[in-house]
């Protein structure tokens, strides 16, 4: 049987999929303000069922989604290991069980997921690339209603590699569905610019000059010419398929307004959350992978985005923390003084696992990207008072706290594996 003959069969099973799903037991595992946005360790139909169960149905305008691409590839993230030596870590996997038919059940569960949340006036922006998007372009006509389709966006940019086979690749597509005919759409503008560069003087049409030539603004059209995220952007967080913050943010503004909720359900480096809390708009973000977490809310923090950060687990997996706490008039001096990785999660190749051999808790703290200390830690959510990311490779490691209360320290390290200290 054709795969194309399979796909209704498949769409509906995922359906049920979804629709038989359970509710996760995700507990607030830390907490920096109230926003109503929300991040969490989980997969995304997950996720969908949890901000249903939660009443959220219907509530969200924007829901991006920029899964894996079906390319049977694995994605890595370059980190900054012991003594500074660059290293490679598994960032997510692109290999499905059965394949294809592995992968369409789960994106399509994904979209069941997604039309049940998004707004009656929302869209869905479904984002891949030539693998695969033809066939999930008919998915989702059948999901959304092939009248609610809205528009083919075409991503394109400059990245090496290119081949003497065929043209070389260099676009992603971004598909675009409505909630219903009646979506909330804000169209942006762009520079057209006139033919010779000159002014044309039309009665009625304002016109405006840069270092090229005589332009006018006109409605944007739908091929994205947008830089990818250099090795020299400040935006770099060296997650291995990170989107710019210019798409995002246009995706964002065009399709939702301040103080809307915008989501992502394969958020990877956190570019969609990101750019959510720049433009004011509340977020909801979710993805499997511990680093990606890690990355999005050190993003976030730097940002100073206010979140829920949702966990199943607690900090098991993590390593272990050393710190000495010295109590003077004025309160609590806490300094870490060493960390230890657990390197039993941790798949490195046989290169870079030699770099961590003989390295002591104080070389340790070089792996460390962020702290986050909760001075009065009630036992089982994090509120950091204090929170600390690495920038330019330096990180403070030393906080004055109160008198009071229980101490929490958590810390994040280069693999996003999370420990936690308490201190009584
Ligand atoms: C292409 S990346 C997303 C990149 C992201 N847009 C960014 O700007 O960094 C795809 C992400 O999907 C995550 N992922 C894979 N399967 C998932 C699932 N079932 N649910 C949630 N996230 C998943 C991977 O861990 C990976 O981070």
């Amino acid at each position: 049987m054709s795969l194309l003959a399979d796909l209704p069969r498949l769409i509906e099973e995922s359906r049920a999929a979804f629709e038989e799903a359970g509710v996760p037991e995700l507990t607030v595992h830390e907490k920096n303000g109230s926003s109503g946005s929300m991040l969490a360790l989980c997969d995304s139909i997950s996720f969908s069922k949890f901000l249903l169960s939660k009443g959220l149905a219907g509530k969200i305008s924007t829901i991006y989604m920029d899964p894996p691409f079906l390319s049977g590839s694995d994605y890595s993230a370059r980190l900054s290991g012991p003594g500074g030596k660059s290293i490679s870590h598994h960032a997510y996997s692109d290999r499905w069980t059965n394949d294809e038919e592995g992968y369409i059940r789960m994106l399509c569960s994904a979209l069941w997921g997604a039309k049940s949340l998004v707004s009656p006036q929302g869209s869905v922006f479904l984002h891949l690339d030539w693998h695969f998007v033809h066939y999930m372009k008919i998915c989702m006509d059948e999901i959304f209603g092939r009248e609610n389709f809205i528009n083919e966006i075409i991503w394109q940019y400059k990245s090496g590699g290119s081949s003497k086979k065929h043209f070389a690749r260099k676009h992603d597509t971004i598909l675009m569905y409505g909630s219903s005919k009646d979506h909330y759409f804000d169209i942006p503008k762009e520079k057209s610019y006139n033919r010779g560069m000159k002014p044309y003087h039309f009665k009625g049409v304002d016109e405006y000059e840069d270092e090229n030539g005589w332009y006018t603004l006109v409605n944007m059209k739908d091929v994205w010419a947008i830089d990818m995220v250099g090795r020299t952007s400040s935006e770099r967080t060296g997650y291995a398929t990170q989107k710019p913050e210019a798409l995002l943010d246009r995706i964002i503004r065009c399709s939702s307004a301040e103080g809307d909720i915008c989501a992502d359900l394969f958020c990877g480096s956190g570019t969609l959350p990101v750019c959510a809390a720049k433009s004011g708009r509340r977020f909801f973000a979710c993805d499997t992978g511990k680093l990606a977490i890690s990355i999005t809310k050190k993003r976030l923090y730097d940002e100073g985005a206010k979140f829920i950060y949702y966990a199943g687990e607690d900090y098991s997996g993590g390593g272990k923390i050393d710190a000495e706490v010295t109590t003077s008039e004025d309160g609590r001096d806490i300094k870490i003084t060493g960390y230890t990785p657990d390197l039993t999660y941790i798949d490195l190749n046989e290169k870079d696992e030699a770099l961590f051999r003989d390295m002591t808790p104080e070389d340790g703290l070089a792996l460390i990207e962020s702290v986050s200390i909760d001075p009065g830690y009630d036992g089982s959510v994090q509120e950091p008072a204090i929170y600390r990311v690495k920038t330019k490779g330096a990180i403070d490691l030393e906080a004055s706290v109160g008198s009071e209360g229980k101490i929490s320290i958590v810390v994040s390290d280069i693999f996003g594996l999370e420990s936690q200290l308490i201190i009584s």
